[in-house]
């Protein structure tokens, strides 16, 4: 791995809520696994055609360990490749998750320590064919969002293509008090954080079209995840995937302990400390999802320069 900072001092006071977890990297690495089961074949662009032989330099912005650049670089898309010649950039505010270096012999994927928040740096303007920001939600207001996505487009080519892959960020409303519980965990989580306005952004299309991207272009559309694929409902998934999918929501679960922890009151409320009130409620999480499973939307944006 090769890797440049631009800007480390200025992140400490980022939180992203999940980054306390040892276990964080390899929930990265199962989630991945969701979106190949769900999108074979289409590592890239779920929505539409796209021509991988004309892309010369691709960044994946908040990478976390690197895992779609690698599935890129393997499965391209549709049965095409990317050129051999391609040079794959990861940027992460930290880079501690990584854990794509070079897993074969003609891989190789450089690594920016950088904030999507600030601008890049000059050289890395109008470079990129490719630019992917995926689910950095849990990370980001509706004024940082719409910061993010202008530094980004200041990166690409043009004609370049930027793809933002989040949950959606208005879910169905919760159906039971695990649920219940933890909209108001991560609410409450949130509104500890120093960001200001408080809140998720939930306009992420907005920013998208005011930024002088060619807006026909511009496709969004949720889904069922991870209970429908594009082509067809439950019945297409294998069991396997619901399963994944109920571990990796189990294991943003248990992540949330270390954020909860830092945030949380320190003394004891009716003789049960912080941390055990976590453990119990994470117990009813377990039995909640091995039998019920994890439904959310996804939320994909491509736009074009
Ligand atoms: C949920 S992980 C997603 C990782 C990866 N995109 C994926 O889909 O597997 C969110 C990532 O965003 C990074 N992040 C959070 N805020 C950031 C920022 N302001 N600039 C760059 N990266 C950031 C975190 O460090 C973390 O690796």
């Amino acid at each position: 791995m090769s890797t440049s900072s631009t800007n480390q001092n200025d992140d400490k006071h980022l939180e992203y809520l999940l980054a306390g977890a040892p276990t964080e990297a390899e929930r990265l690495n199962l989630q991945q696994k969701i979106f190949t089961a769900l999108f074979p074949g289409r590592e890239y662009i779920h929505t539409a055609p796209f021509d991988l032989s004309r892309v010369h330099r691709v960044l994946d912005v908040a990478t976390g360990t690197g895992i779609w650049l690698e599935r890129l670089w393997k499965e391209g898309q549709d049965g095409q490749k990317l050129r051999a010649d391609v040079e794959l950039q990861g940027c992460d505010i930290d880079l501690s998750k990584v854990t794509t270096h070079q897993t074969s012999k003609d891989l190789q994927i450089t690594y920016i320590q950088h904030n999507v928040l600030q601008e890049f740096p000059a050289h890395m303007h109008n470079q990129y064919d490719l630019v992917q920001m995926r689910f950095v939600l849990l990370a980001m207001n509706t004024v940082q969002y719409a910061q993010a996505i202008r530094n980004l487009r200041r990166l690409l080519r043009e004609g370049g293509t930027l793809q933002l892959v989040e949950l959606d960020p208005l879910p169905n409303p919760p159906t039971n008090s695990v649920e219940r519980t933890m909209k108001e965990i991560c609410e409450g989580l949130w509104s500890r954080t120093d960001k200001d306005p408080t809140g998720i952004c939930l306009n992420m299309l907005d920013h998208v079209t005011s930024n002088g991207f060619l807006e026909e272009k511009v496709n969004t559309f949720t889904h069922p995840w991870p209970f429908a694929s594009p082509s067809g409902f439950e019945a297409s998934l294998h069991r396997d995937v619901l399963l994944k999918s109920s571990q990796n929501y189990l294991m943003v679960v248990q992540a949330l302990k270390q954020a909860v922890l830092h945030y949380a009151q320190t003394d004891p409320i009716a003789g049960m400390s912080t941390a055990q009130a976590w453990d119990s409620f994470f117990e009813q999480a377990t039995k909640h999802f091995a039998s019920s499973g994890y439904a959310g939307s996804l939320y994909i944006a491509i736009a074009v320069k």
